[in-house]
């Protein structure tokens, strides 16, 4: 609600020191306003206020004398910081007088980046994160490892950076369709890249600061083309081929290397939710592998789905010894669905759908329902190349994360939806910012704003002045 007149902020604004550092940090250096923390009746008071209701709630207010900001939480201090951030970026220190209360229709508000088709840097990523906090998003998932490279660094399997990281080619098509070798870390113009523990420590610990989650994803059994090239005992060939693209699910050293991995990641990301891929394996060699022929006889499973499900149930009790909870791509549903996992719901809602009427969460993220942001957003014709399909902002926008499939009673297991930003086609950074945006803060507003208040006009029209 506005009210009337403006008020004029000083050159120094005075804070509760309660208002979070990365908020005080941003208004000097985005604003250029200066800020000094001090308990002594401070120009913008802030308190948490518990009777704020609603998920990452705040009341922020800008009255003749002062301004306030209430939180429910420290989410919402956050969230109501953003939202200082962005009325002094649009008015300056001359802001309108007004009261706002807010709070989010989900608590999972995510991005995925794929850093394996081709690689983005740690400082890059930060950028990002920067940019997704402005919007609210709270999740950033990383995909950190597939056919195109390795990129999370492991003391235990340093191969994996030093011969899985880095390909023959940059260009996706013709590496991917006629190529698919890696060549040693430091040859020359070999194109890759990986991170060094220090980079995801920078990553998460600026994540943390505005109240980002960053999810590691962890493939497996499928995408897993480069592992090969490093330890190639990981596949059931126990060689590079061109369609090795899954591991052995016969032998016990796989498992040993996952959980060594798994090691390394937690020790690194505090995040409660684990992603372990589970798409799209391409099953062809395990019905003539005779060590998962083997595993398939002992454990009585009928089929390839069901040896698939066999690594994701043996994923999540890895995972739960560490008390994390797994979370995998909607083919983990094939073959019985692991009792804990979550469901990244990506062929459509369907299995999204499924998965909570079956009482398990599940994060909405469709390609049919515009969520996957490296489709094409404008004209092919004179858009650069981008991959399969049409995901205008207005679809993105009007994504609703809740279907009517699913029972009312069960409808709190949707915990929210994610844009995907798969790398085929980014082949530089300016081109991964603009398949992420404008399309990022139409899915942030999806997921945000209650379904009733949206409104594509209105959105358009902020957007434009923005
Ligand atoms: C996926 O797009 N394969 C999750
Ligand atoms: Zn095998």
């Amino acid at each position: 609600s506005w009210g009337k007149g403006h008020a004029q902020l000083p050159e120094t604004l005075t804070v509760s020191p309660l208002l979070p550092q990365i908020i005080q940090t941003q208004l000097s250096q985005q604003a250029g306003i200066k800020v000094r923390a001090t308990t002594k009746a401070p120009l913008l008071s802030v308190r948490l206020d518990r009777r704020l209701s609603g998920r990452e709630a705040y009341r922020l207010s800008v009255g003749p004398r002062g301004m306030q900001l209430l939180a429910r939480d420290s989410s919402g201090l956050l969230q109501g910081g953003q939202t200082l951030l962005q009325l002094v970026g649009q008015y300056g220190r001359r802001l309108p007088q007004l009261s706002i209360t807010d709070s989010a229709r989900f608590a999972w508000r995510g991005i995925m980046l794929d850093v394996s088709r081709h690689f983005m840097s740690a400082d890059f990523i930060i950028q990002l994160l920067d940019e997704m906090a402005r919007y609210k998003m709270n999740r950033f998932h990383w995909h950190l490892v597939d056919g195109g490279g390795w990129r999370f660094p492991s003391d235990k399997y340093p191969l994996l950076t030093k011969k899985a990281a880095w390909r023959t080619l940059a260009d996706w098509d013709s590496w991917w369709q006629h190529d698919r070798r890696f060549v040693d870390e430091g040859t020359p113009r070999a194109y890759g890249g990986a991170y060094t523990k220090d980079d995801i420590r920078r990553v998460v610990a600026h994540a943390a600061r505005l109240g980002i989650t960053v999810v590691p994803e962890i493939e497996l059994p499928g995408h897993s083309n480069e592992l090969p090239a490093a330890y190639p005992e990981l596949t059931c060939k126990g060689k590079w081929t061109f369609d090795a693209t899954d591991v052995c699910i016969g032998r016990e050293s796989t498992f040993r290397f996952f959980e060594d991995i798994l090691d390394e990641v937690l020790e690194l990301f505090p995040s409660y939710y684990i992603h372990i891929g589970g798409d799209e394996a391409a099953m062809n060699h395990w019905g003539s592998c005779p060590d998962c022929r083997a595993r398939m006889k002992q454990e009585g499973l009928k089929d390839e789905h069901e040896l698939q499900s066999y690594v994701i149930r043996r994923a999540e009790k890895m995972l739960a010894k560490y008390g994390k909870k797994l979370i995998g791509w909607d083919e983990i549903l094939e073959g019985g669905l692991a009792p804990t996992a979550t469901v990244m719901s990506w062929q459509g809602e369907k299995g999204g759908i499924q998965a909570a009427n079956m009482g398990h969460d599940v994060i909405m993220t469709p390609g049919s329902g515009g969520l996957y942001i490296d489709h094409y957003q404008g004209d092919p014709k004179i858009e650069p190349v981008a991959i399969c399909c049409y995901s205008t902002l207005e679809k993105v926008y009007s994504y609703n994360p809740i279907p009517e499939a699913i029972a009312p009673d069960k409808r709190h297991h949707i915990k929210g939806a994610q844009a995907n930003l798969w790398a085929e086609y980014l082949y530089t950074t300016p081109l991964m910012q603009y398949r992420a945006f404008p399309r990022e803060i139409a899915l942030a507003e999806a997921v945000w704003t209650p379904l009733e208040k949206k409104n594509y006009k209105d959105f358009e029209r902020r957007l434009d002045n923005a």
